[in-house]
């Protein structure tokens, strides 16, 4: 089974081509750096240059491939959540070709697509449910409990910003640029991660949900504090601050594991998706912490699979097709959802 999946649900144009639910055949993604100038992605601009971008896109991913489009055997596309204009873009351009050519259409949830991340270039035997599951990128930060590979149950998540956010907000703060979290990353390296302490929230000890909105103040008081008394911000004040807000960033997700695996002692594997597992220093103290649970933590196998890419759609989409109640449900016209809940 060959699915031909689209994703355009912010600032990226992607498409891919899957075959199984796991080997992937293509995966072509055009990013948008128009967006640079003005700091933060401009809805209007989003829409015209995804609307340029995917027929070449296609073609390449075709090429890439090295199959006809006749060859294709249903169609993916992201429905929601994200941009409206970016949605929009996807959706009509996979439910055009679905009309033209005859495919099945299947309407993707973003975040399940993330999930699916883990099954690309993977055996599908290879993932052990249950399954914790952390999705973490700059519009959500989420966990479930993934009980098989069509059923989940979310635990918990952020009740304000996105842990990717709060990265790419402290590096405009301290004049980094964007996106924040690699660069954040980068000067942690040097930084000293005990140098400021900054609050871990607490949100009741029922609560699996987290914030992040607390620790990224706590560093913007720090920074104009800084700049009162000293004028400009040394090297040396950056790399702590960057050190210290990972630190914290890491120690606010596992107090949360700490009580979801004593609550689902059944986990037997922990996931980390979504463009922020691409961080080294959490993807070291995870796997520390759940290596004394017993659990390995495991990322999709290239970081073009963690962030926003077409490939992960086309593997959920795989899924949902084995599922008789969702294929069924297969159309050839969607529309976006930009509130879409999973
Ligand atoms: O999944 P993604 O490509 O796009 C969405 O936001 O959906 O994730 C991008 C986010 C950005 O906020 C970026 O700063 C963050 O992932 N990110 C990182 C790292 N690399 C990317 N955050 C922390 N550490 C990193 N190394
Ligand atoms: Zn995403």
């Amino acid at each position: 089974m060959k699915i031909l999946a689209f994703e355009t649900s912010c600032d990226d144009t992607a498409v891919a081509i899957i075959e199984n639910g796991c080997r992937v055949l293509s995966s072509v993604r055009v990013s948008q750096l128009e967006h640079e100038a003005w700091g933060g992605v401009v809805p209007e601009i989003a829409a015209r240059l995804h609307a340029e971008a995917w027929r070449p896109v296609l073609e390449q991913a075709l090429n890439q491939a090295k199959i006809e489009i006749t060859e294709i055997d249903a169609i993916a596309v992201t429905q929601g959540p994200g941009l409206q204009t970016s949605l929009l873009s996807g959706t009509t351009a996979a439910s055009f070709l679905s009309l033209l050519y005859g495919l099945p259409l299947i309407p993707v949830h973003h975040v399940y697509g993330h999930l699916c991340s883990v099954f690309l270039e993977r055996e599908s035997s290879d993932i052990e449910f249950p399954a914790l599951v952390l999705t973490a990128s700059g519009g959500h930060t989420e966990f479930y409990l993934w009980k098989n590979a069509l059923t989940w149950q979310k635990l918990g998540g952020s009740l304000d910003d996105a842990v990717g956010e709060a990265f790419d907000k402290v590096a405009k703060m301290l004049n980094l640029g964007y996106p924040g979290g690699p660069l954040i990353s980068k000067r942690a390296e040097t930084g000293d991660r005990k140098k400021y302490n900054f609050p871990i929230p607490n949100l009741g000890k029922n609560s699996l949900d987290l914030s992040f909105s607390g620790v990224k103040s706590a560093v913007r008081r720090l920074i104009e504090l800084e700049e009162n008394e000293k004028g400009l911000l040394s090297d040396k004040f950056i790399n702590d601050v960057c050190a210290s807000f990972e630190e914290t960033c890491g120690r606010i997700f596992l107090k949360k594991f700490q009580t979801v695996l004593e609550r689902y002692p059944e986990v037997k594997s922990f996931y980390f998706v979504g463009g922020v597992s691409a961080n080294k220093y959490l993807n070291k103290v995870f796997s520390v912490f759940m290596h004394k649970y017993g659990i390995n933590l495991k990322t999709p196998v290239k970081i073009e699979y963690s962030t926003d890419n077409a490939a992960m759609i086309g593997a959920a989409a795989y899924w949902q097709m084995q599922s008789e109640q969702k294929s069924k449900a297969a159309v050839q016209y969607i529309e976006a959802l930009p509130r879409l809940q999973l």
